[in-house]
């Protein structure tokens, strides 16, 4: 078991130099992980605002980790030190790995992956996509070198949740996820999962319908929101109820899941409410933008 694991740190040892597409929810999270392994990072938002709010999101987040007494102030600069924000792709010739972390738009996502194709110098880099629910066979076409790309998908709160799946396309090669395993064990410090490339993966295919559950249950009149949430905290120690957890990963991120997983699969269960479609149409989308199912107060 010795030797495994010092292997896992070796083929993993090469790869120092991150690239994060997206400062979002995800991607800082990605960000700051990666940044606190002692990894380069360099993080690509759209524009400048873009990546001041990334940056200001990522130091809020390494903020509360000094004011919880977890990190000291000299490893906070440390960290922020190994960060660098670009709003150009071409910064991200030299990276080692990529990994792309923007909204759950099939379009945009195949769109980065052609253009970071074309500006990735390592012959063996790896490309990697946080997506729940676009194939990854999809992106990988998008690109000259598909048995390169592969799915390493994360769970929110980044910094907190050990998980990543790992997600080989049919076209992946086993190279390439053996390395996005490593990658995210040996340098990460995360356990791993292995999905095939299927709509959801594991874990979303198990919780969405759930999610989504809690969600028509609340537009039924079934119960209240709060009821329903404190439900499962008390009734089944989760920690914290399917609402607020709606909340915290984003009503339009569920949204964008649910639907790709029903379009996969044609399951009426993965079919995202009337309710959720229209508080994101009507920019309720959770903890983010300050009101969901419960209100957040800035
Ligand atoms: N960054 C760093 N640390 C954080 C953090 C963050 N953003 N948020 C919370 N923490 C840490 C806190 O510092 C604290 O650490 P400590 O116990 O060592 O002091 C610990 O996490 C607990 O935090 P809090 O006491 O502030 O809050 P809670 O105990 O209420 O926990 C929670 C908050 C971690 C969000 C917890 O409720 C939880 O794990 N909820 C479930 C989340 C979940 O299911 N995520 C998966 C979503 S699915 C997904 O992401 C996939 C996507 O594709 C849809």
């Amino acid at each position: 078991a010795d030797r495994g694991s010092e292997a896992t740190v070796d083929a993993a040892s090469t790869l120092t130099r991150l690239g994060v597409v997206g400062c979002g929810l995800m991607g800082s999270g990605i960000a700051e992980v990666a940044a606190k392994a002692g990894l380069d990072v360099a993080v690509r938002e759209i524009d400048e605002a873009a990546a001041a709010a990334g940056r200001a999101r990522l130091t809020t987040s390494l903020d509360r980790g000094v004011r919880g007494g977890k990190l000291s102030e000299a490893d906070r600069d440390a960290v922020l030190g190994r960060l660098s924000f670009t709003t150009d792709l071409g910064d991200f010739a030299d990276r080692d790995v990529v990994i792309e972390a923007v909204a759950e738009n099939e379009q945009l996502k195949a769109d980065i992956f052609g253009a970071l194709d074309k500006v990735v110098t390592r012959p063996d880099a790896i490309f990697a996509s946080n997506t729940s629910s676009i194939p990854i066979a999809k992106l990988g076409m998008a690109t000259s070198r598909p048995e390169q790309v592969v799915g390493i998908h994360f769970f929110n709160p980044v910094p907190v949740q050990k998980l990543v799946e790992i997600v080989p396309s049919l076209l992946t090669s086993p190279e390439t996820a053996q390395a996005a395993q490593d990658f995210a064990t040996g340098r990460l410090g995360k356990e791993v999962i292995r999905s095939q490339d299927r709509a959801g993966f594991v874990v979303n295919s198990l919780l969405v319908p759930y999610l989504l559950a809690a969600v028509r249950m609340l537009e039924s009149g079934f119960a209240a929101a709060a009821d329903i949430d404190r439900g499962m905290v008390l009734g089944c120690a989760h920690p914290m109820g399917p609402l607020a957890l709606c909340d915290l990963i984003g009503l339009d991120t569920i949204k964008a899941v649910a639907e790709s997983m029903y379009e996969e699969f044609k399951e009426p269960l993965y079919a995202p409410p009337p309710l959720l479609m229209r508080m994101v149409d009507a920019g309720l989308l959770g903890k983010k933008s300050g009101r969901g199912f419960h209100s957040y107060p800035r």
